[in-house]
C-alpha cells in the first residue's frame, strides 16, 4: 500500500494557491522546531470573507500538501470558519497522513491562525487570546 494517499500526492505535485499576496491583510509564519520547516500564509480579507489566500512552504511534501489543502478549505469562507480549521480536518481532507507526518499538517493550521491574528491586530479587532492558543495534540510540535 502506498504511504501517501492520492490526494496528498496530487496536492504535493500540483499545489494550489502557491505564492504571496502584496499588501496582504494578514500574514502568518510558523516554523517547526523539530524539523526546521517553515510555512507562511497570506490572506486577503474583505467584509470578513477570505477572498484570497496564498502560501509559501519551505518544507516537506506533507507540509506542502497540507498547506495547499488548507488554503483550498478556507478560500471564500468567513474568518470565523477559518479560525475553526484544525489540522485534523486538513488531514482528513487529504485522506490521511502517516502518523509521523501529522505534525506537518499542524503547521498549516497554525500559520492560518497566525495570519488571522495578524489581521485582527492590524485592524484593532479585539479577540480572546484563547482562540489562538495551541490546541494541537501533536506532541512533536510543542
Ligand atoms: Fe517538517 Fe513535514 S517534516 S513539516
Amino acid at each position: 500500500m502506498a504511504i501517501y494517499s492520492e490526494k496528498v500526492m496530487d496536492h504535493f505535485r500540483n499545489p494550489r494557491n502557491v505564492g504571496t499576496i502584496e499588501n496582504a491583510d494578514g500574514v502568518g509564519e510558523v516554523g517547526n522546531a523539530v524539523c526546521g520547516d517553515i510555512m507562511k500564509i497570506y490572506l486577503k480579507i474583505d467584509d470578513d470573507i477570505i477572498t484570497d489566500v496564498k502560501f509559501e512552504t519551505f518544507g516537506c511534501g506533507s507540509a506542502i500538501a497540507s498547506s495547499s489543502m488548507a488554503t483550498v478549505m478556507i478560500k471564500g469562507k468567513p474568518v470565523s470558519d477559518a479560525l475553526k480549521l484544525t489540522n485534523k480536518a486538513v488531514t482528513e481532507a487529504l485522506d490521511g497522513l502517516p502518523a509521523h507526518k501529522l505534525h506537518c499538517s499542524v503547521l498549516a493550521e497554525e500559520a492560518i491562525k497566525m495570519a488571522l491574528k495578524d489581521y485582527y491586530d492590524k485592524n484593532g479587532i479585539v479577540y480572546d487570546n484563547e482562540v489562538f492558543a495551541k490546541h494541537s495534540s501533536c506532541e512533536a510540535c510543542h
